[in-house]
């Protein structure tokens, strides 16, 4: 699989801009990646990257950045967001949003977007879909994952992911080539401190409560495409182009 692109806008905010920009493509991509806790999304929304090349969004990702003490001096915004995310709730909708909000140039990319953790909630997804209208632009489907908890917790429990690039791994689904170390940064792996037991019951917990009505949510607006995330990455990501070749318009 290849590398991640740095993503430093989304990464960082404000006026950061990525090193190596997306090429301009003919029809971006724009999808959003739903789905439980360690379904699956970022592997799936890493796949998309290389076959479409518009760049994984992870709010997640934000936020573990801001944690991990790149950010020079964490609003008390991103503090709170922080602290939210260590105990497995929900980030607020307003910080969520303003946070998004600074970030408008990675929505608006002419390589598109993956966006993967957001929306989370009804009101971001509405949101979101303000955001796109005001720069004149639409999503083109919403990606229901879907797999049962025992299968989507041993997942997470077996997760290791890079701190640098953020690509993630996997004990025995997706092991790095040497034991414990990133393919690409050759960096120490580390275990997300989310996906400690007791966390993991509070963000499913979460999910169910707040995310989980999405699917309603892009149902009836005919952008909801459930696909079975059983299986190999690579038999999920299968599934997932010939669900968006026959049932979207979305360029792929
Ligand atoms: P976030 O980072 O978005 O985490 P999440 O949604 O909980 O999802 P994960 O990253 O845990 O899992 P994933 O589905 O991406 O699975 P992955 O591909 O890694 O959010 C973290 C926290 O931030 C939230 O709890 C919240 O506090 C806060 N937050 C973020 N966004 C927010 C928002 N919009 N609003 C409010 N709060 C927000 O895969 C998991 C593992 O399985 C990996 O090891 C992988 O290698 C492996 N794997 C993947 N696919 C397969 C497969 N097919 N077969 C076998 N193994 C596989």
């Amino acid at each position: 699989m290849d590398a991640p692109r740095e993503r430093t806008s989304w990464l960082q905010g404000g006026g950061a801009v990525c090193r190596t920009p997306p090429r301009a493509v003919a029809r971006p991509s724009r999808l959003v990646l739903l789905g439980p806790p360690g379904v699956g999304k970022g592997t799936q929304a890493q796949l998309l990257f290389v076959h479409t090349g518009a760049c994984a969004l992870s709010t997640g990702d934000i936020f573990r950045n801001a944690k991990s003490g790149t950010v020079e001096r964490p609003s008390p915004a991103m503090r709170t967001a922080v602290t939210s995310m260590n105990r497995g709730e929900l980030v607020p909708d307003d910080i969520v949003l303003s946070i998004v909000h600074e970030r408008l140039r990675c929505l608006t990319c002419r390589g598109g977007f993956l966006l993967d953790g957001f929306p989370r909630t009804v009101a971001q997804a509405e949101a979101l879909d303000q955001l796109l209208a005001n720069e004149g632009l639409h999503l083109h489907a919403a990606l229901h994952y879907e797999l049962p908890t025992r299968a989507v917790v041993s997942r997470l429990t077996g997760r290791r992911t890079c701190p640098v690039c953020k690509t993630v791994f996997h004990l025995t689904s997706r092991p790095p080539k040497s034991a414990g170390l990133c393919d690409y940064c050759h960096g120490p792996l580390v275990q997300r401190a989310d996906d400690e037991p007791e966390t993991v019951g509070v963000r499913m917990a979460e999910y169910v409560e707040c995310t989980a009505p999405l699917v309603d949510y892009y149902r009836a607006h005919g952008r909801l495409r459930t696909i079975d995330a059983s299986g190999t990455p690579n038999e999920v990501f299968e599934r997932t182009l010939s669900i968006l070749h026959s049932a979207t318009r979305a360029p792929v």
